[in-house]
């Protein structure tokens, strides 16, 4: 049977949570949406919690709010998810693409303050993978250079930095709740606030320029950013299993590295320290992740290749970014990460095929072909 690299997955919660609010005849943003942000901003202990209609645009959202836009640069860890830089490019500010750390892959803060200009306006620390940032250090940067910080937590549902959950720490934070993140609503994100004065331009922003709907004066130009209550009714249902579901996400992560730290070539990610940390997925090192992946795709066992530099991306060139030193760690990353499958019902006995399959390539598919290549080079040095 085909393992996946993730599945969401839904419990009867969730679905009478959404029968409810079907039962309501309530479609739009309403009371589940309340329930849900008000449940957010107490688990994230922050003054409030504005829901939008997905990650990218709660960055657009948290950016544009903050004032930023055409002239502007943002600095941008070279190695994350594309939306990072989209909704920065939305703004009509520039992402300004910076390395990152090679042990837990977040920005480097060295490097972020090696690419500032009179133009940097904001710092964009992106919780990748499960790890919080070193936010004391980003704090400092940003305070050094008037610096203003989103936080891009997207995949930073219950991960912490010194007991302060991520997302917390900068003017604003943004998470995720796309379908293969920790809890999902199917498309949605969240902004987290802890300045009142904020939170009220935030809802201006996603309600048309109101703060409440059913009149038709706007104070503001806003747009509309709101999401349904069908999709709050599914994230009150995850919300309320999250301890659950991160506990399962390192037992999976942990079965994993316990059995693969033995296996010839592949490097196990070491954790921080800084705080909880909850696995997006098991991650290896290898030195052919793109053969590891085939191998184990044709054996109907599916991974993903860590992301792929964002100063290569064809998209993205000197029209609407900037690159001021070449980010070595983040193509080093591209060039030897995988990501292994770790949706929440994955059994033990799946966890061990999977590692068995690893083991396989990396001793000898791996090796024979690493053999032939080594003699080929041997035969070509001799006969040129
Ligand atoms: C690091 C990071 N930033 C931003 C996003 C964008 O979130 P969304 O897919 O909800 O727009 C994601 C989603 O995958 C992400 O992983």
């Amino acid at each position: 049977m085909r393992i996946e690299e993730y599945t969401p997955e839904l419990q009867k919660a969730e679905v009478f949570k959404v029968l409810e609010t079907l039962q309501d005849n309530w479609l739009t943003e309403g009371k589940k949406t309340q329930e849900l942000e008000a449940t957010l901003a107490e688990y994230f202990n922050c003054e409030r919690v504005v829901m939008l209609p997905n990650g990218t645009l709660a960055l657009f959202a948290a950016l544009k709010v903050l004032g930023i836009g055409p002239g502007d640069e943002v600095l941008v860890p070279d190695f994350t998810f594309f939306g990072s830089a989209s909704a920065v490019i939305l703004t009509g500010a520039k992402p300004v693409f910076v390395d990152v750390d090679e042990y837990d892959f977040n920005i480097s803060v060295e490097s972020a303050e090696g690419s500032i200009s009179s133009r940097t306006k904001a710092v964009m620390p992106v919780h990748v993978y499960g790890q919080s940032c070193d936010m004391l250090s980003v704090a400092k940067l940003a305070q050094r250079y008037g610096l203003l910080i989103v936080e891009d937590a997207a995949q930073g549902m219950g991960v912490t930095f010194d007991d302060r959950h991520v997302g917390t720490f900068g003017d604003i934070g943004c998470i995720s709740f796309f379908a293969d993140k920790t809890i999902t609503t199917g498309e949605g994100g969240a902004l987290i606030l802890n300045d009142a004065e904020l939170a009220k331009e935030c809802i201006y922003f996603k309600n048309q320029g109101r703060l409440n709907r059913g009149k038709f004066v706007h104070e503001r130009v806003g747009y509309n950013f709101r999401i349904t209550d069908l999709q709050a009714a599914i994230g009150v249902g995850q919300l309320a299993r999250l301890g659950e579901v991160i506990k399962r996400k390192q037992v999976i992560r942990s079965a994993y590295y316990r059995r693969l730290r033995e296996c010839p070539g592949v490097k196990i990610p070491i954790d921080n320290g800084f705080g909880n940390v909850v696995p997006f997925r098991a991650n290896i090192l290898v030195d052919d992740p793109e053969g590891l992946s085939a191998y184990l795709r044709e054996r109907d066992i599916a991974t993903r290749r860590f992301f792929y530099p964002l100063h290569l991306q064809p998209s993205l060139t000197p029209e609407n970014c900037v690159v001021r030193s070449k980010p070595i760690i983040s193509i080093r990353l591209f060039e030897s990460g995988l990501m292994l499958p770790s949706g929440l019902n994955l059994t033990e006995h799946q966890i061990s095929r999977v590692c068995r399959t690893i083991e396989e390539f990396q001793t000898t598919v791996h090796d024979t072909v690493a053999a032939a290549t080594e003699r080929r080079e041997v035969y070509d040095e001799s006969t040129s």
